[in-house]
């Protein structure tokens, strides 16, 4: 679907002329860094190639006419500035709605409705954000259609944070900001090392020699909302709640490896001193993991990487059966410098640093294995690094 099919479908279905505009917003792939951001620690997110793109033109009234070349038995869904359900939707628009909501939330008061055709290639459940991706896409296309009531003056981080908030309160979703700061602000070739807890950042390069990363689908949907996240979520604050009884902290992440172990026993629950523990060591190891990537040392990344969907498997829980195999599977194959599953788990995609000449190899020895033991297959993308959410010119390329 190149950009000029995508406008030949919005003009198919809301007619020509005017005003009509392009963007585009990655999804993402977290290297390593699981389970931190709603706990104050270090992520390590890159975009990806494959995306979200959004075509919108502005009305002069207050309706939504919004498309998915994605969800086409939808057809057309209609709604209004007036109209927010608060995720009742139940499809696809309740992520650009919530966002629309939240503008005016947050002050950023919306007078004009939109004509919108979406469409994306990223796998949709498949934990590499496409609902993020679509959030932010929406506040981008947002911020670039008006100019008043402060909006224009709204960087890509106000987006992402407005992006989780609509995540949050109007999806139901009570998810970190990993996901919309990634979309937002990825670089081609270079993953994001993020503090959540002042979101300060730092682009490092993904200079992998030849390795490349490949994603593994397990082709389990899942959707957050119906998944234990936000129970997880829950047990991480009453983990802490007890740990502050004993250390001055305000999140899981203010304790290095030491400290949790000095004062873990005032935890007695085992679950949530497992929750707790899988929290603060991953914290470490996204750190160490950053440092070894700046050494060049893809084995020790890799290492670490294993580490982390172990402690993903048994301290946290969030893995199952299709995503253990896939990584089990990715372990013993030639040129695997490391595996684990990637964003929330229980269910979708797994990450892995293989080097070139084995990527063939790999593909089908997860595979085929994979396939005998789960009864369906599973799906691999030789992952490109790339941009974050941008406008996309159809002007420039004569298309309008
Ligand atoms: C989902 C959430 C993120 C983060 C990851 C787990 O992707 O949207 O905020 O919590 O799960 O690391």
């Amino acid at each position: 679907m190149d950009n000029n099919n995508l406008l030949n479908a919005f003009v198919d279905k809301f007619g020509e002329g005017g005003d009509i505009r392009g963007y585009f917003t990655p999804g993402r792939v977290n290297l390593i860094g699981e389970y931190t951001d709603f706990n104050g620690g270090y992520v390590f997110p890159c975009g990806l190639t494959m995306g979200t793109y959004m075509l919108a033109r502005k009305r002069t009234d207050r309706k939504l006419n919004m498309y998915s070349l994605n969800f086409k038995k939808n057809g057309v869904v209609q709604s209004s500035l007036d109209e927010f359900l608060k995720g009742l939707e139940k499809n696809w628009t309740m992520y650009p709605k919530g966002v629309m909501w939240a503008f005016g939330e947050k002050g950023y008061e919306l007078n004009y409705g939109y004509d919108i055709l979406v469409y994306g290639n990223i796998p949709n459940g498949s934990g590499l954000s496409s609902s993020a991706s679509l959030e932010v896409l929406t506040g981008i296309m947002l911020k670039d259609m008006n100019s008043t009531n402060g909006i224009a003056g709204m960087s890509l981080q106000d987006i992402a944070l407005i992006g989780q908030y609509a995540e949050n309160k109007y999806v139901g979703v009570n998810c970190g900001i990993m996901d919309q700061f990634a979309v937002a602000m990825a670089k081609k070739d270079y993953a994001i090392f993020l503090d959540t807890n002042n979101l300060s950042f730092k682009y490092v390069p993904l200079k992998l020699g030849n390795y490349k990363i490949v994603i593994s689908s397990s082709n389990k949907k899942r959707s957050l909302a119906d998944s234990k996240y936000n129970e997880r979520r829950s047990q991480c604050e009453k983990a802490l709640a007890l740990l502050q009884t004993r250390k001055n902290i305000s999140c899981l992440c203010d304790l290095t490896v030491a400290d949790f172990n000095e004062i873990q026993d005032v935890i007695q629950d085992d679950v949530l001193l497992r929750r707790a523990k899988h929290v603060v060591y991953e914290n470490e190891r996204t750190k160490n993991a950053v440092t070894a990537l700046g050494n060049n040392n893809i084995k020790e990344f890799g290492k670490l990487m294993n580490e982390s969907h172990s402690s993903l498997r048994d301290d946290f829980e969030v893995t199952g059966i299709e995503l253990d195999t896939l990584v089990e599977e990715a372990e013993k194959c030639e040129g695997v410098a490391g595996s684990r599953m990637t964003g929330a788990g229980f269910g979708g995609c797994t990450v892995s640093i293989v080097r070139d000449d084995c990527i063939d190899s790999f593909i089908e020895q997860v595979g085929s294995v994979y396939q005998e033991k789960i009864g369906y297959c599973a799906d691999f993308y030789v992952a490109g690094v790339g941009d974050g959410a941008h406008k996309i010119d159809l002007d420039a390329r004569g298309l309008l």
